[in-house]
């Protein structure tokens, strides 16, 4: 990949297509190919084809996918299945058919066995039944790293995947309904010192570890291995450590500056008790997260300050 080669972001206004739009930029990759929803539908094999075919790109990010917490999962599961098989098909498909020089698609850690050894490698995929409540999303992923291998087997064609764990940083979805636990927590310590309340409460016990990866770290990871990685095997992508929802909470509130009480609310569930990626592969290719948890939560922080609406 050359600063002129033709690079389509697709999904490029979420979370993680955002940031991999801002490190190709700074990198200095100036060919950038980037369409909305509205034009450019991914779930439409016609509408695909024809932009593959007219714009020939030569490396594609697939960052575009239907994503959400439990609640949308285990609601929409049809969705869930249907968009990201048809999203990363057609494109995988098409990039095939059109001359692209590669291809990179993002699945995410819940596609490892419900009770995986902790920390997860990549070996452990398929070794177990999955998390009931995100089946449909976590059947879908699988397929496009079967994708992937399959049309690498067959067409020897250069698709490679990765799998990130859990993501945070600018652009994140503040939602309380919706949103994953670290925005989440900081929108309710944010609100809860504004308001002057007296504690927050989050749920289950706080004993739960989990893993959180900066979004820029990821974008960082997702080119690094675009131009450094062709292997047929799928790469975790994370920190290598994971930290208490407690501890998390209260590293929260002492960069958001709230210094009232943290309450746990043992009657809503914890979810496993450890979720941690083995990144013994990505260290050994050469590359590793430098952002600190403390200081992406503070320019975390200071986003959602300055875009809450
Ligand atoms: N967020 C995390 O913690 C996390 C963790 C691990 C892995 N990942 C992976 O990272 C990838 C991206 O996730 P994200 O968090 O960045 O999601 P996101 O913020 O919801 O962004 C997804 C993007 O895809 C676009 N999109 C969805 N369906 C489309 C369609 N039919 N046509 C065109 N565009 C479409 C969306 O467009 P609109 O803006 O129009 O909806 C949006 O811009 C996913 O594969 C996910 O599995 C995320």
């Amino acid at each position: 990949m050359n600063l002129d080669s033709k690079i389509f972001v697709a999904g490029h206004r979420g979370l993680v297509g955002s940031a991999i739009e801002r490190n190709l930029r700074a990198r200095g990759f100036k060919n950038l190919l980037l369409r909305t929803r509205a034009e450019l539908d991914l779930c439409s094999q016609t509408a695909v084809s024809e932009f593959f075919e007219r714009e020939r790109p030569e490396y594609v990010f697939i960052a575009a996918a239907k994503v959400g917490g439990i609640h949308a999962n285990s609601t929409y599961p049809a969705d869930f299945i249907r968009e990201n098989l048809l999203i990363q098909t057609l494109i995988i498909d098409a990039a095939y058919r059109n001359g692209t020089k590669k291809v990179e698609m993002l699945g995410s850690s819940c596609i490892y066995p419900k009770l995986a050894p902790q920390p997860m490698k990549e070996e452990h995929l398929l070794t177990g039944t999955l998390e009931p409540t995100n089946e449909a999303y976590a059947i879908a992923k699988i397929a496009g790293i079967k994708m992937a291998q399959a049309y690498r087997a067959q067409y020897g064609f250069n698709a490679i995947a990765l799998m990130p764990t859990n993501l945070y940083g600018p652009g994140d979805n503040f939602d309380l309904q919706n949103s994953h636990v670290l925005p989440a927590l900081i929108r309710k310590f944010h609100d809860a010192k504004t308001s002057g309340a007296k504690s927050v409460t989050i749920w289950g016990t706080g004993t739960p570890c989990r893993e959180f990866l900066y979004v820029d770290d990821l974008a960082d990871a997702a080119v690094f291995l675009m131009l450094n990685y062709d292997g047929a095997e799928f790469v975790n992508v994370g920190v290598g450590h994971d930290i208490t929802i407690r501890e998390l909470a209260q590293m929260i509130g002492e960069v958001v500056g709230y210094r009232g009480e943290l309450e746990f609310d043992t009657s809503r569930p914890d979810g496993a008790p450890r979720k941690l990626l083995d990144v013994s592969r990505l260290h050994a290719l050469g590359w590793k997260a430098k952002t600190e948890l403390r200081e992406g939560i503070a320019r975390t922080h200071e986003w959602y300050v300055a875009n809450k609406t």
